[in-house]
């Protein structure tokens, strides 16, 4: 692989193409994303999601999930709305699929289950507009992933190593041995974005460029903290004109937020949460302006 494509971001890199809120900005023009998951025995993941993609500067977040799920994820993020499904099995409806198209962008998947499902891919059938896959999604994702790639240009994926080795069928260790390579492959043939999260995060866009954030650190190593980069990566994506440069600023930033609370001793890698991380960010957007 051609090194030259792999960069590594910066701080600088970061500030230099993060989107500028004028002053006349309105809820719209900060982006209307959508987050869809979380049976009743995940609530916290589409919840983290939701306030991850709030605090990171979204205009309106919308959770879509079960009725039963509601009043917990609202207790904890006051600012959503709710869109209410009434299961995360069937294909969308004509009323689900017209609510979504609604909005400038979609994250999926987090605490969803891996119940056969059809929701995925009736949303990925009917809306073109960025969608966010991640956790559970990836699973349904890979049921389908080899019909109609010539429509996925928008699609995201934000697989760990163990989900990118279920998505491709490969051994971790033969991941972790070409983390680039492997990326690229997957990403031109499925023309799709792939986020491989790790130490280091690739990201690889569908015709194979690559930027690399080397942000963050092993108190990340936690459940909750991927559903936090999701909703932090489905905001960039509404503010952001390119999708790579919206990924690569996500990733560090997640990765930043982290390393921050323990530089300014709020936290140590044993105790950090992803609650926590969503508290960093203020913390970051300090920082980078
Ligand atoms: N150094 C730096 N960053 C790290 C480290 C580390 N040592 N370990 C983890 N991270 C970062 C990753 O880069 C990623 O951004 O923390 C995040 C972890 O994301 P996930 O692996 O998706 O973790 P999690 O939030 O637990 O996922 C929730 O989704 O992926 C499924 O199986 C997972 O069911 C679980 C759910
Ligand atoms: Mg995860």
């Amino acid at each position: 692989l051609d090194v030259a494509s792999r960069r590594w971001r910066t701080t600088s890199d970061v500030q230099a193409s993060f989107p500028n809120r004028g002053t006349y900005a309105h809820k719209g023009s900060n982006g209307r994303g959508v987050i869809i998951g979380a049976q009743p025995t995940m609530p916290g993941s589409v919840l983290l999601s939701s306030r991850a993609a709030l605090r990171s500067g979204a205009g309106l977040i919308t959770v879509a999930t079960l009725k039963e799920n509601i009043s917990i994820i609202a207790n904890g993020c006051v600012e959503a709305t709710y869109h209410v499904l009434p299961n995360l099995i069937d294909r969308l409806s004509d009323k689900d699929l017209k609510a979504f198209d609604q909005f400038d962008a979609i994250a999926v998947g987090m605490g969803m289950g891996r119940a056969k499902s059809e929701l995925l891919s009736s949303l990925i059938e009917n809306l073109d507009k960025p969608v966010v896959i991640d956790a559970d999604g990836l699973y349904h994702l890979k049921t389908f992933l080899d019909q109609k790639a010539e429509k996925r240009a928008n699609l995201i994926i934000t697989p760990h190593y163990g989900e990118m080795a279920m998505l491709s069928n490969l051994p971790v260790s033969e991941i972790k041995k070409a983390p680039f390579e492997v990326s690229k492959q997957f990403a031109i043939k499925h023309n799709l974005y792939i986020v491989l999260k790790g130490k280091n995060t690739i990201i690889t866009t569908p015709n194979g460029t690559q930027m690399v954030s080397n942000q963050g650190n092993p108190g990340l190593a936690k459940g909750g903290t991927g559903d936090v980069l999701s909703g932090i990566l489905l905001t960039m994506i509404m503010q952001h004109p390119s999708i790579l440069e919206a990924l690569a600023n996500g990733s560090y930033i997640h990765g930043m937020a982290a390393d921050l609370l323990i530089d300014l001793k709020q936290h140590t890698e044993i105790d950090l949460l992803a609650t926590d991380v969503i508290e960093g960010l203020s913390q970051v957007f300090r920082t980078l302006s």
